[in-house]
């Protein structure tokens, strides 16, 4: 069970909306930064432990900066990313490519900045040397264990998956990087999204402390550091429970002493780069109720939509919704909670039990820390809203409110003849 907690009280929470004007995502600071030390905290074993926070979750350079200050590093996977990661100051030692389908400009721009190239494809070996003259000092090849793993419904089964070099090409690969003056290897894998099965994690852990086994044994090379993914799993619903950091932690710390320590393959740098479990918690999505209407169903429209959180579209999602002042009333009424796109879909809940709702209502829909915001889109001409940060010391604004003119910027009102 996960007690689903508000970042302000629900009065402060109110009153910030009311002063501020909704719809916004609102960030918990303390909590992200105390979340972020639990989970060094529990791999402080690990020596050279790093988290490169995926960016794609949340990328805002505030939240990249208080991230980096902690040591994370951050896992880009476009070249806007990496420039973010940059403009964060993140050193490029702490920055990892996971890319796939990569452009040319995006390579030459991970290389030029000495990032970590992690590959995603064993072609790409020969797109790097064509594009950058040559392979990095440091490489990691991106792992799919295609049937000898499962997948989940948002990641899709390894072996249906566009991403990672196969079983067969894996020691190809580091043999062909070798030859080709790479000094420093590392092997990375992603094979869930979302994930609460503990035992998951740790088996991906155990697949990777094996691999480093085989390519030592196969090729004579030793791997220096495996990268776990992403992909440990919040619990999105009361019901759910979180993976704790510390027994994961424990857990994979004993299989390193077994796997990695008593067979001489030490020193092997252990990391993550998780987005979802550091951030998604501690995220709300703020928005008033403009129409409560009452047709075939009882609907609850919301001055947000699915351009500000398109999981419950997108997947099927749940995100569990507070009525602010509400909190203790039954949760006796049954709505579809609507955005106002002109699609059926735009719906954050649908048949969910809540308390009463009248227009006015502030309405906060919670673990919209981690692909919420950035999944955004302007569907509808939709403007994308702020984003703001509570510290020690305050609320701040991390991103204005889109405005017309930006929405606009980039198209030509005088048509341009090529
Ligand atoms: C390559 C890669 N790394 C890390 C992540 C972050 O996953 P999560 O935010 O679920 O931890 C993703 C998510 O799509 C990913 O594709």
């Amino acid at each position: 069970m996960t007690e689903k907690r508000l970042p302000l009280s629900s009065s402060e929470l109110k009153a910030f909306a009311e002063y501020v004007g909704t719809p916004f995502h609102i960030y918990d600071g303390p909590a992200i930064r105390k979340n972020a030390e639990d989970m060094k905290k529990a791999f402080s074993w690990a020596d050279g432990f790093i988290n490169y926070f995926a960016v794609k979750a949340l990328p805002n350079v505030n939240i990249l900066r208080l991230l980096a200050s902690l040591g994370f590093g951050a896992d880009c996977s476009s070249l806007p990313e990496l420039k973010l990661a940059k403009e964060a100051g993140i050193p490029s030692e702490r920055i990892m490519f996971s890319s796939n389908d990569t452009p040319d400009e995006e390579f030459m721009e991970a290389f030029r900045m000495g990032a970590i190239i992690n590959l995603d494809d064993i072609s790409f070996i020969d797109d790097v040397i064509r594009v950058c003259g040559k392979l990095p000092e440091t490489i990691s090849f991106r792992y799919n264990p295609g049937k000898e793993r499962t997948g989940n419904a948002i990641i899709g089964n390894p072996s249906e998956a566009k991403y990672g070099v196969t079983h067969s090409q894996l020691a190809e690969c580091y043999r062909r990087a070798k030859e080709n003056g790479v000094k420093h290897f590392m092997l990375h894998t992603m094979v869930a999204s979302n994930e609460l099965n503990e035992d998951y994690i740790v088996e991906t852990a155990r697949m990777l402390f094996s691999l480093v086994d085989e390519i030592k044994r196969e090729c004579g090379i030793a791997i220096e550091q495996v990268d776990l993914g992403g992909g440990i799993g919040i619990p999105y619903r009361p019901d759910d429970t979180a993976i704790s950091f510390s027994s994961l932690g424990n857990r994979i710390h004993e299989l390193y002493v077994e796997m990695i320590e008593k067979k001489g393959l030490a020193p092997l740098r252990i990391s993550f780069e998780c987005g979802r479990c550091i951030t998604g918690p501690f995220g709300y999505l703020v928005s008033k109720v403009l129409h409560v209407c009452h047709k075939y169903k009882d609907f609850v429209g919301l001055d947000a939509s699915m351009a500000d959180l398109m999981r419950p579209a997108l997947y099927g999602a749940y995100h569990h919704i507070t009525v602010l002042g509400k909190e203790n009333k039954g949760n006796d009424h049954i709505y579809d909670v609507t955005g106002s796109l002109c699609e059926n879909n735009d719906k954050f809940a649908i048949d969910r039990p809540l308390p009463e709702i009248d227009k006015g209502d502030i309405i906060v829909i919670h673990d919209t820390g981690a692909h919420g915001h950035s999944m955004g889109f302007n569907y509808n001409a939709k403007l994308r809203h702020a984003e703001y940060l509570i510290d020690s010391d305050g609320i701040y604004m991390i991103r204005r409110a889109e405005t017309y003119d930006d929405y606009i910027r980039t198209q030509l009102s005088e048509p341009k003849k090529l």
